[in-house]
């Protein structure tokens, strides 16, 4: 049998193989602490739960869903942006309804590019952005994210060239992997760079929720003029711990939605109905579980950090997300550094490379186990006397 160039393209899922490292140690019998992967520890709120199951038994529930999502789903996003980001949408051209937003990110390529044409990612990003660019046939050149420009791509270094091609670029703050924040300031200068170059923004705020010391990180669409230029992701996997539902939304220019959705008229119909009002609920109901949640992973972010710079790890504190990015001591790489923290210490953390070129010297961690676990796997990497 034979299959598409497309599906050969596709690039290896970089978390599939320490998926395999890690699933192997464990068969072993070996007691992993696995800091590798961005899945949410905490369960769903209750009454996001409960919201599901009142809505599951209603017959319009089992219906399909009109094509477009349920209008009570788009005005949930439409008044969170309001209350949360004073950003006025509308929700009848501005939001389309997503299947977790992994699907928005990687359908866009799709919808707006023609084969060959260029896109713009950070280097380290999430690696999902390439199956766009696979799926779609694109080319990308990556803006680099370093520690010295506190991870912001520096849009001085783009070439002519690469201003003059640029049909799309992604952004991601507060960014997996680094745990950067960004500024106000950054996306003002991102919409002028858009404007003066006719690219479109697509700004991933997958950790939107998730900012550590009383800072609210901040959304793209505060810009002034953002709206004319792009768009915003937004998930409810990692705010409200809903990773398993699939459910998440765009909002911004109306073209760029109008797009997504032509695409997805033509993939899906929608989400199943119960999931959506349970996902408006939970946009809609109270917001102290989230205050919760970024409590808890606040207190173990400086608890893991805490540890780390006891044993002389010089590693810097998450401004936001789950994640923590942690440099590798001299004379190893991200991969053999992590290769030896499984295999030594079974402590399971991400190397930095599998983001980027850029990544290399980093491996990523997540705050996704108790305190005490995160101190544990601190107490094994210390007997490596490698600090
Ligand atoms: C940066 C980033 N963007 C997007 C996603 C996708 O989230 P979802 O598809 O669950 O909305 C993730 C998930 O890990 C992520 O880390």
């Amino acid at each position: 049998m034979e299959f598409s160039d497309r599906l050969k393209n596709l690039p290896p899922q970089f978390f599939a193989t320490l998926v395999q490292k890690v699933a192997k140690a464990v068969a072993e019998g070996r007691d992993v602490i696995n800091l590798g992967q961005g899945n949410p520890d905490q369960p769903t709120p209750d009454h996001i739960v409960q919201a599901l199951s009142t809505a599951a038994q209603s017959p319009l529930s089992h219906k399909y869903s009109p094509f477009r999502g349920i209008n009570e789903l788009k005005q949930a996003a439409v008044d969170f942006y309001s209350r949360e980001y004073d950003v006025n949408i509308d929700p009848n051209k501005e939001v389309a309804v997503l299947f977790g937003t992994k699907i928005g990110l990687v359908e866009l390529p799709l919808a707006m590019m023609n084969e060959k044409e260029l896109m713009l990612l950070p280097d380290p990003g999430y690696p999902d952005y390439l199956s766009g660019v696979g799926l779609a046939n694109v080319q990308f050149d990556t803006m680099p994210l370093l520690e010295e420009n506190a991870f912001l791509p520096d849009y001085k270094q783009l070439t002519p060239d690469q201003k003059e091609a640029a049909r799309l670029m992604y952004l991601n703050y507060p960014n997996n992997p680094t745990g950067a924040s960004a500024t106000l300031e950054f996306f003002q200068e991102t919409v002028e760079l858009a404007k003066e170059n006719d690219i479109a923004i697509v700004h991933d705020f997958a950790y939107g929720g998730i900012g550590f010391d009383g800072k609210k990180p901040i959304s793209f669409l505060q810009a002034k003029g953002a709206k004319e230029v792009g768009i915003e992701m937004y998930t409810l996997s990692k705010t409200y711990n809903m990773a398993g539902w699939r459910v998440g939304f765009a909002l911004g220019n109306s073209k760029m939605i109008e797009a997504i959705n032509i695409i997805q008229d033509h993939l899906f119909v929608s989400l199943f109905p119960a999931i959506q009002s349970a996902a408006a609920e939970a946009l809609n109901g109270s917001q102290e579980c989230v205050e919760e949640l970024v409590a808890l992973y606040e207190k173990r972010r400086n608890t893991f950090i805490e540890a780390c710079r006891k044993i002389g790890w010089n590693v810097k504190a998450p401004e936001g997300s789950f994640f923590a990015w942690l440099p590798v001591p001299n004379g190893y790489t991200s991969e053999q550094f992590a290769d030896i923290l499984l295999e030594k210490a079974d402590v399971a953390v991400a190397a930095g490379n599998g983001f980027g070129k850029h990544g290399e010297g980093y491996v990523r961690i997540g705050l996704l186990v108790d305190e005490d676990r995160l101190i544990e796997a601190v107490d094994r990497i210390e007997k490596l006397e490698l600090f």
